[in-house]
């Protein structure tokens, strides 16, 4: 597909959305599709996370966290960040993908993301993904929060049951053995928590289009999102 745009920046397009709605399948196809680089803000929060949690550092020491990730960060390394590979990013030289995943980093990086100075030693980092030709960004406020100029802004929804269910099996496929109803208790803290924070809450940006993804399908979510995109004309794009 080919861009026509004129603009000094490079376009986004922002999905933000509560886990368990499709965020993640989605913004890599999308990104796929429209030959530009991925963001997923959900791993540098897990990230960050881990790299506490090797530290030994409670996640209730914001400030200790956030001095580590600023004198770490340079080591992170994002590779297949939206071409033919999904996100893979490795710390040490190893790789921690599939380690990051899991619902401990996941949990801890929810209870670290609600400390500003946790959220503000990320801010540039997560900016400077936006290179040529485009981004397409993965998170909870990137379209109300950092990139607030984003050409497209969409926002996942999906009932609750289903998120729960869509967690279950992805975490089933990769021989993670998990409990349903206690995955669902989980994520609706999870939930809670990130929607009820003081500092930059999971919401839709007040400009977002709102995808109810509930009863549908990956393609069909696809389908929807790829015919947003189309009829998007502030993208530029010559689709
Ligand atoms: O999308 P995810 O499940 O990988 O994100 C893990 C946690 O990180 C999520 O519960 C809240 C936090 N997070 C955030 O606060 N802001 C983002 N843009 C992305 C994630």
């Amino acid at each position: 597909m080919g861009s026509v745009r004129m603009k000094d920046n490079a376009p986004v397009i922002t999905i933000d959305g509560p886990s368990g709605t499709g965020k993640g399948t989605l913004c890599s196809r999308l990104s796929r599709w429209l030959g530009w680089n991925l963001l997923d803000s959900g791993a540098l929060y897990r990230i960050l996370a881990l790299l506490g949690q090797r530290a030994g550092l409670p996640v209730t020491d914001a400030d200790g966290v956030a001095a580590l990730v600023r004198e770490r960060f340079p080591e992170v390394q994002f590779t297949g960040t939206g071409a033919d590979d999904p996100v893979s990013v490795s710390l040490d030289g190893v790789d921690v993908g599939a380690r990051i995943r899991l619902e401990d980093c996941g949990n801890a990086a929810s209870a670290l993301a609600a400390h500003g100075v946790v959220r503000a030693s990320i801010l540039a980092w997560q900016r400077s993904f936006q290179r040529p030709p485009g981004l397409v960004t993965d998170g909870r406020d990137m379209g109300t929060v950092v990139f607030p100029d984003a050409e497209l802004k969409i926002f996942l929804t999906a009932n609750p049951r289903e998120r729960a269910k869509r967690r279950y099996n992805q975490l089933s496929a990769k021989g993670i053995d998990v409990n349903l109803a206690e995955l669902a208790e989980v994520i609706a803290e999870r939930d809670r928590r990130d929607t009820r924070r003081r500092l930059s809450p999971l919401k839709p940006a007040a400009d977002a289009v709102i995808v109810d993804t509930s009863g549908s399908g990956k393609d069909e979510v696809f389908a929807r999102v790829t015919q947003i995109i189309s009829n998007h004309s502030d993208l530029g794009l010559n689709i």
